[in-house]
């Protein structure tokens, strides 16, 4: 690795969001995640880092990437892999989900990768078994791993985050994604605009976020001298109102097109978690365009997902509660 990450640890047990992460152990995520992605390109992409552990995969929502990329990494890690189909489990017969994990941890796993439609439900389990507990997406609060993939492929483009602008464009009240990709661009020097209708872009992010983040309604103005365009799935599933008009009208001022891509610098990437509706939030010779990287986005959520669970293997810690101030032995329960 090199450099002033050497011998450094990440502080906590489990990952369940970057806010509590400082700008370091991002940097050593991110460090950590480029010597795995070298694997890739070799014959034989295993490594045998975590032979003997198991890694469990338990999704209460769907999901196509976080789950499979999880999966490989700890494959490639040489992990044993449980994945828990929760529709034909005994979730279906009522189970909660701590009695569901203490059970997994039961049969000795030792991570439990977690998706779940309640804001806050990995720190729930977090604090209630030993394992290392994942964050794989809660409710809008917080996508960790999508951030730092994303951080990790701007930084492999870019060579840099200090300066950069990064617009991020749509649905961001519901976006956990845009959550983890605020803490970690701010954290890393990175100016944030956010950019949507009125209805999907809380005023109060700006403040919620401290320095370095800009909202505005304007496309324009979002796109003007930036380095990143970062559309997000509009998240149709997840909205009890109609928050705009039409998908039509939302496709007109919102969804990115070569036209709008064209007020960016003439370098800026395309990006987008995933899944697209295209020709909604963005146009298809835009997310197939030259200026996209969004299946690169794909490829690095590996070597990212294979650092993450590296590292907290590697973390004695015994902390299960992400804020310093709040941090709590477990053995103190
Ligand atoms: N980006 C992302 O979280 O995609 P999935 O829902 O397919 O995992």
């Amino acid at each position: 690795m090199g450099g002033k990450e050497e011998g450094m640890r990440l502080r906590y047990k489990d990952l369940l969001g970057l806010a509590h992460l400082t700008s370091e152990e991002i940097e050593l995520i991110l460090h950590t995640a480029a010597p795995f992605k070298k694997l890739f390109t070799r014959s034989i992409k295993k490594v045998p880092t975590l032979r003997g552990k198991t890694v469990a995969m338990l999704f209460y929502e769907p999901s196509t990437r976080t789950r499979t990329s999880f999966e490989l990494a700890a494959t490639r890690l040489s992990a044993d892999v449980l994945s828990l189909a929760v529709a034909s489990s005994s979730v279906q017969k009522g189970e909660s989900l701590m009695d569901t994990a203490l059970n997994l941890e039961a049969m000795k796993v030792d991570f439990i990768v977690l998706r779940h439609s309640v804001s806050g439900a990995p720190e729930l389990l977090a604090r209630g078994v030993r394992a290392h507990v994942v964050n794989a997406g809660d409710g809008n609060h917080e996508h960790p791993t999508q951030g730092l993939l994303d951080l990790f492929t701007i930084r492999e483009k870019k060579k840099k985050m200090q300066g950069l602008t990064v617009t991020i464009i749509g649905d961001i009240l519901h976006s956990r994604v845009a959550r983890s990709n605020i803490w970690g661009l701010t954290k890393l020097g990175a100016r944030v605009r956010l950019c949507g209708p009125a209805t999907l872009v809380p005023a109060d992010m700006r403040t919620a976020f401290g320095n370095g983040v800009e909202v505005t309604y304007n496309m324009k103005e979002a796109l003007d001298g930036a380095d990143v365009a970062y559309v997000l799935r509009l998240q149709l599933e997840r909205q009890q109102e109609n928050l705009f008009p039409s998908l039509r009208e939302y496709h007109e001022f919102y969804g990115l097109d070569a036209k709008k891509l064209s007020w960016a610098k003439k370098d800026c990437l395309v990006m987008h978690p995933g899944p697209m509706n295209r020709g909604v939030e963005i146009d298809s010779v835009v997310a197939d365009g030259p200026q996209s990287v969004i299946l690169e986005q794909v490829t690095n959520g590996i070597a990212v997902r294979m650092a993450v669970l590296y590292l907290l293997a590697g973390s004695s810690s015994t902390l299960y509660v992400p804020a310093p101030e709040k941090a709590v032995e477990r053995k103190a329960l």
